[in-house]
Order: C-alpha cells, then structure tokens, then sequence
C-alpha cells in the first residue's frame, strides 16, 4: 500500500551512513532547518562526523560566510545515533547512504519498511544500484527512489532523483521539493540507467582522459590543465578521481560493467592497481597525485 506524502509531512531526515557523503548530507538538511538524524553503526564514525561538521561550521562562521546563531541551530538540529530501530521510528524522510553492497543495502530497507512510520519516504543516496533493487524489501515500493547528492555535498547543487518503475508521482514531487529546500537544484530521471546523468558524463571524460594518459599522449597534469584551461571546468579529471576516491571510482566501474557488459565500462587496470596499491586518492594522501 503507498501513502502520499507531500513536503508538509517532512519535518525529521534520517541519514544512514556518516561516511564522507552522509555526513555532509545531513547538515545540509540541519543547515536548511530539518531535526536531522545521523545513523550508522560505528560509534568512532559518528565521532569523526561530528567533529568535521563543528570544524567546518566553525570555520564557515570565521569566514563570515555562516552567521554564528544559524551554525548553532544546525549543530542543534543534529543527532547522532548507532540505534536504526529508534532513529528510524521518528523519521519522515530516510536518506540512506550507507554501503554499496546490495545485500546489507536490501537488509537496510527491510528494515526501514518495518521500522519507518507509514508515510516516511525512503531514499538511497547510491550512484550504481537502482533504488527498484531495494523496494520491494520495504514492502512499500511507490515510496521508494534514489536520491544522489554530489561530492562535496554541501557545495554540489545537482541532485538527481531517480524514479524506479513503481515510484509514485507524490514521491516523486517530495523529493524534488526536499531537494529544492536544501538548497539544491534537482534534475528528475524518468527510468533507471547505470550512472543516471552525471557519472555517465563524467565517466566519458575519463576514459577519455585516461586513453590519453596511457597512450603517453599527455601527462597526467597537462590533461588537468586542459579540463580547467580549455573547457573551464573546476578540476581536473585526474583531480576530480583523486577526490572521489579511486575505490570508489573503481567500484562504480565494476558495478556498471557488471549490468552493461559494455566494453567502454570496463574498470580501467590503470586505477585497479592504484587500489591494489591502497593509493586510493586524497582520503589515503596519494593516488595520481600526492598529497601532504
Ligand atoms: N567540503 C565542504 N566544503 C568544501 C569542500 C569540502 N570537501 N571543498 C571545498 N569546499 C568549499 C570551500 O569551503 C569553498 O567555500 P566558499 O567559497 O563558500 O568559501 C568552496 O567549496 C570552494 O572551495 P575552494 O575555494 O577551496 O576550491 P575550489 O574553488 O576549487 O572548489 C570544489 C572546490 C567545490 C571541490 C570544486 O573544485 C569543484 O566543484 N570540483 C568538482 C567537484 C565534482 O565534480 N563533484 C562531483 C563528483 S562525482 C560524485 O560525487 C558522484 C559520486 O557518485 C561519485
């Protein structure tokens, strides 16, 4: 049975995952005044979430660009939980960014489709797994969608809202209202496809990129260069993968390749063996780049 829920009903946000994308989520929805809930279940986790986001209120206040009352109303409106059953009992909307592996992913959803109140939406912040993958294990399909922020979250306007063959219209609109209250530009796709807009574009740039590198063409820093000079783009391929993260990237690779079998999908060995190496971009201090 699906219930509508319009943006009225949303007043409480569950973020599942305190990872770097599910910590920035969450206080874009406290910043945007949402009672918002950080859920995961390593305790160190949270802590290290909860300190990145007073550093970065903090250092937002010092720069003047966050009045001090606002950063402490955000602060505020965040909670940290190891707990799902009580976190999600309270929950309208439910944003899960937790692992890619289907398996706990599904175990996840069961869960909240038991746990949730009847009219919470439940989304998946995933990059590569549809949200129909999980639906049915809610047991209340029509309120379920993907809901993908972009990496850094509390600076990426683009959210893509993904619908599944059994996503109501009223989720649908929920979600791109919430998107649009965060302070987001939403942008709607209608059918599921592996990497929705931006990682398919992204992902052409790189192959691309990386076909230039290990042909010897260009070094790895003049096709930055060029993405930045030519193209006016913010960073650079190479940049931007380092920033990402290579696993991840690697990971997508993988999980795209494996539901297209296309050749172009293919994981590229170049970063395969910078995983292996455990170069896994900035987070490790070295993966094209080094870092201090
Ligand atoms: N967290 C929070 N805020 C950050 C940040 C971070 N990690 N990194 C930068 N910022 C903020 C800065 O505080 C600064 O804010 P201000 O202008 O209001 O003071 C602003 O972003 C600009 O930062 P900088 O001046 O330090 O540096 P840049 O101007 O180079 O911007 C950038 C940094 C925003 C990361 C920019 O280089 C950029 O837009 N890069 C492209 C990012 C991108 O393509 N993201 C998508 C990745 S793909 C993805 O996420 C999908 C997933 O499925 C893999």
């Amino acid at each position: 049975m699906s219930v509508e829920t319009g943006i009225e009903n949303i007043s409480t946000i569950l973020v599942i995952g305190a990872g770097t994308m599910g910590r920035q989520i969450a206080m874009t929805a406290a910043l945007a005044g949402y009672a918002t809930t950080i859920q995961d279940i390593s305790a160190d986790g949270l802590a290290a979430a909860r300190a990145e986001l007073e550093g970065w209120a903090a250092s937002r206040v010092a720069k003047g660009k966050l009045e001090k009352a606002a950063a402490t109303a955000a602060l505020d409106a965040l909670a940290y939980s190891t707990d799902l059953d009580e976190a999600a009992a309270n929950a309208d909307f439910v944003i899960e960014a937790a692992t890619e592996r289907l398996e706990i992913k599904t175990a996840i959803f069961e869960k909240l489709g038991v746990l949730a109140p009847a009219h919470a939406i439940l989304a998946t912040n995933s990059s590569t797994l549809g949200s129909s993958k999980v639906a049915a294990a809610t047991g209340r399909p029509a309120q379920v969608c993907n809901m993908h922020f972009f990496n850094p979250a509390l600076v990426m306007k683009c959210v893509e809202v993904v619908r599944h063959g059994e996503t109501s219209d009223a989720t649908v609109a929920t979600t791109m209202e919430l998107a649009r209250r965060l302070g987001k530009e939403p942008v709607l796709i209608n059918r599921e496809i592996p990497g929705f807009i931006a990682n398919r574009l992204m992902g052409a740039i790189q192959r691309e990129a990386l076909f230039l590198a290990d042909e010897g063409i260009a070094s790895i820093e003049d096709i930055d260069t060029t993405a930045r000079t030519a193209l006016g783009h913010p960073m650079g391929p190479f940049a931007l993968m380092d920033m990402v993260g290579l696993d991840v990237i690697d990971f997508i690779a993988q999980a795209t390749h494996a539901e297209t079998g296309a050749a172009e999908d293919a994981p590229n060995e170049r970063i395969a063996a910078l995983v292996a190496e455990g170069k896994l971009g900035r987070k490790s201090g070295a993966g094209f780049y080094h870092y201090a």
